[in-house]
């Protein structure tokens, strides 16, 4: 749930409760009017700490007095990891899908039905303790905000659970009834769409903030664009704000539908035309195109071209995708390296990718930069600068900060 400490904008000298967090090699604020480049980076920079929120950031020989310091011992501290898509309630395991991938098996979607099987078999308890552990994994890889979807269970109760159970771990949580057609309904797609965009969606609503849809005409599991702006307009009228699959596996009308639709984020984005392009750049303000590149790793396929989105002027994000079919890694370290050895981004990109990026498409503005006013979510580098991230790829390098108020021992 958010929290609604406030603070002062730049209060040195905060009362009670203070943490100065001191000892970084470099700060990434996130903020190129706080510190150097587009990161805002300060060298030797330390942040001031009140009710969960950055009280004050800035050079350590100016900062205020504090009643508690943490000391990084020389560490890197940048904005926590912003994951903004993750597929994480479900059950069963597909590794041979993945090993029969790296022997040439091309992915289409349809190893969703064996997800779905196991997560319909699975009780409340198991999914909820499957959850739990991999939101533990990307809390200690440095991930401090993410979205979790549905979409695993496909009747109105499965999903409903699936996002009573997501909702445990965020607010972030997502509909994604509109995954494939449920695998009873085959024959008769109209049907599963009528379920999606009513009774399931009434069942789920309460649960989400979002809705998504599997826009991928290039899969015979997956929607049409005419399919998914049914889904999407359903979900707005129930009041979700619209995320959308778009353009995975081949060119499509994803792009399109969710600049149409306003949504705040289309996701892969692998297959783009130049028309996508100049209608994400027109969207900027408002529709984040966000790249999931351990998708195109774990699928083997080409990678999409961030180069071209950034020198175009489209919003960019970087997120995990996290699921047990194109992806089952949530580490946002790994989708760093990737982004800049594989997509052409800078480390810095990459970096403001995964944190502001990301909460953009979130629609979030109290996360994603260490700047006054934002919540103090600060992840860790065990490392002199945030080059590292990249230059030391599959490293356990990051976690996520703790400020355990009242401890004076160095971390
Ligand atoms: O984002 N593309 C659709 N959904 C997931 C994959 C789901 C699966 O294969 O289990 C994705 O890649
Ligand atoms: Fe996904």
């Amino acid at each position: 749930m958010m929290d609604d400490g406030r603070v002062g904008d730049g209060a040195p000298g905060v009362g009670g409760g203070t943490v100065l967090i001191a000892g970084a090699s470099e700060l990434v604020t996130g903020d190129p009017q706080r510190g150097a480049g587009s990161l805002g980076i300060i060298d030797g920079g330390a942040i001031v700490v009140e009710h969960g929120r950055v009280a004050w950031v800035g050079p350590l020989a100016d900062a205020p007095q504090a009643d508690t310091r943490v000391d990084v011992g020389g560490r890197t501290l940048v904005p926590g990891f912003v994951d903004s898509h993750s597929h994480l309630v479900f059950a069963g395991d597909r590794a041979h899908e993945f090993t029969a991938r790296m022997q040439g098996e091309a992915y289409d979607g349809g190893g969703i039905g064996v997800s779905v099987a196991a997560t319909r078999e699975a009780s409340d308890d198991e999914l909820r303790s499957l959850v739990a552990v991999r939101v533990a994994e990307m809390r200690e890889s440095g991930t401090t905000t993410f979205e979790i979807k549905s979409g695993y269970g496909l009747t109105v109760e499965d999903e409903a659970r699936s996002l009573r159970i997501a909702r445990e771990f965020t607010d972030e949580t997502t509909f994604l009834g509109a995954h494939v057609v449920a695998p009873e309904l085959r024959e008769s797609r109209e049907a599963y769409l009528d379920l999606v965009t009513g009774p399931m969606l009434r069942a789920c609503a309460p649960h989400a903030r979002w809705i998504d849809v599997f826009c991928e005409p290039n899969s015979p599991h997956a929607f049409t664009g005419d399919e998914s702006r049914r889904v999407l307009e359903a979900g707005r009228d129930a009041g979700l704000e619209l995320r959308v699959h778009g353009n995975q596996l081949g060119p499509g009308p994803g792009v399109q539908l969710a600049v149409d639709l306003g949504a705040a984020s289309v996701d892969h984005c692998t297959y783009l035309s130049d028309a996508d392009v100049d209608a994400l750049v027109g969207a900027s303000d408002r529709t984040v195109a966000t790249l999931l590149p351990g998708v195109e790793f774990s699928t083997r396929s080409p990678y999409p071209d961030a180069r071209r989105l950034i020198d175009a002027g489209v919003s960019v994000a970087l997120a995990s995708d996290c699921n047990p079919g194109t992806c089952f890694t949530s580490s946002m370290s790994f989708m760093i390296a990737l982004a800049v050895r594989e997509m052409g981004m800078t480390v810095a990109e990459a970096l403001s990718a995964a944190t502001a990026g990301s909460a953009k498409s979130l629609r979030r503005n109290d996360i994603g930069t260490l700047v006054p006013g934002m919540r103090a979510d600060v992840t860790v580098i065990d490392a002199p600068s945030h080059d590292h991230l990249a230059y030391r790829p599959g490293m356990a390098l990051t976690r996520v900060l703790d400020l355990g108020i009242g401890r004076h021992s160095s971390e």
